[in-house]
């Protein structure tokens, strides 16, 4: 269809405080998109603690700082200058490096890059990355904990900032200050908070939250999202649950 060819994808980016669910919720989000078989969706893990692999039940083989590296250790001993060729290299290997699970495409960035060095490759990967999202209808990104150290390889390009807290003072804390720093840094179209392992409504309700934070909704504390981590079996797999049926509702609440 030559209309799917030129819409842009959608670009979601999952920010908040460690251990608030963002892996989780970024790999249920994941599956709610791709259960259309006609979405092509890219996930994207930029924690170097890759648990989003496990969490889509996709192995990981190589990184893009892995990729990075090899090609840094090329340039130093002399072998490869030509940007052409470092270019064709880095193409080749980014796209063996994205493993496929029929229309869920996966890619992990591994460790953040070091400011300042090697910025002719931090640039190629910038692009790599982001015209390879120009082949998926929606790209998902499991970011890291704070915007500080969010990816700028692959944060530039989001257009759906998604926070995510839990009931605490500091998740609250933690993705006002990512707003504000996202405010200024990524131009994207909407933002709103997820609320994450809330007991019921009446927990929900004595919450208040900072109205510039635009609440999409609430996601109930879901034993089988817990008991998945636990075997690290993956979200894939859940049939439904109550969790699912609320992150469906955020999306919605999103326009997505
Ligand atoms: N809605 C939920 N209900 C129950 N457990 C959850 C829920 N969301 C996340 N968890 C659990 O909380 C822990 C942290 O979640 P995770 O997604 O790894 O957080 P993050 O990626 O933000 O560090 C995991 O053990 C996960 O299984
Ligand atoms: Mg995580």
């Amino acid at each position: 269809m030559p209309e799917s060819l030129n819409k842009k994808a959608s670009v979601l980016a999952l920010c908040g405080k460690g251990g608030v669910g963002k892996t989780s919720l970024s790999a249920t989000i994941v599956k709610i998109l791709s259960s259309d078989p006609d979405n092509k969706v890219l996930a994207i893990d930029a924690d170097p603690a890759v648990g989003l692999s496990t969490a889509l039940g996709i192995p990981v083989s190589k990184t893009v700082d892995d990729i990075r590296n090899e090609l840094i250790q090329k340039v130093e001993a002399g072998k490869t200058t030509d940007k052409a060729e470092m270019l064709s290299m880095l193409d080749y290997e980014m796209f063996s490096a994205m493993k496929e699970n029929n229309n869920i495409a996966f890619l992990a960035i591994g460790r953040p890059e070091k400011e300042g060095c090697y910025c002719q490759v931090n640039h190629i990967l910038k692009d790599l990355i982001a015209s390879m999202a120009e082949n998926f209808d929606f790209v998902v990104i499991d970011g890291e904990a704070g915007i500080e150290q969010v990816n700028r390889r692959v944060m530039e390009k989001v257009t759906h900032l998604i926070l995510v807290s839990d009931a605490s003072r500091k998740g609250i804390n933690v993705v006002q200050t990512i707003k504000k720093v996202s405010d200024d840094a990524i131009d994207y179209e909407k933002a709103g908070l997820i609320l994450n392992r809330l007991r019921n409504a009446e927990e929900r309700k004595k919450l208040i939250i900072p109205p510039e934070l635009d609440c999409l909704g609430w996601i109930p504390e879901d034993d089988t999202i817990r008991s998945f981590d636990i075997d690290g079996r993956s979200i894939l797999e859940i049939d439904n649950s109550p969790a699912i049926t609320a992150v469906e509702n955020c999306l919605r609440e999103m326009g997505l």
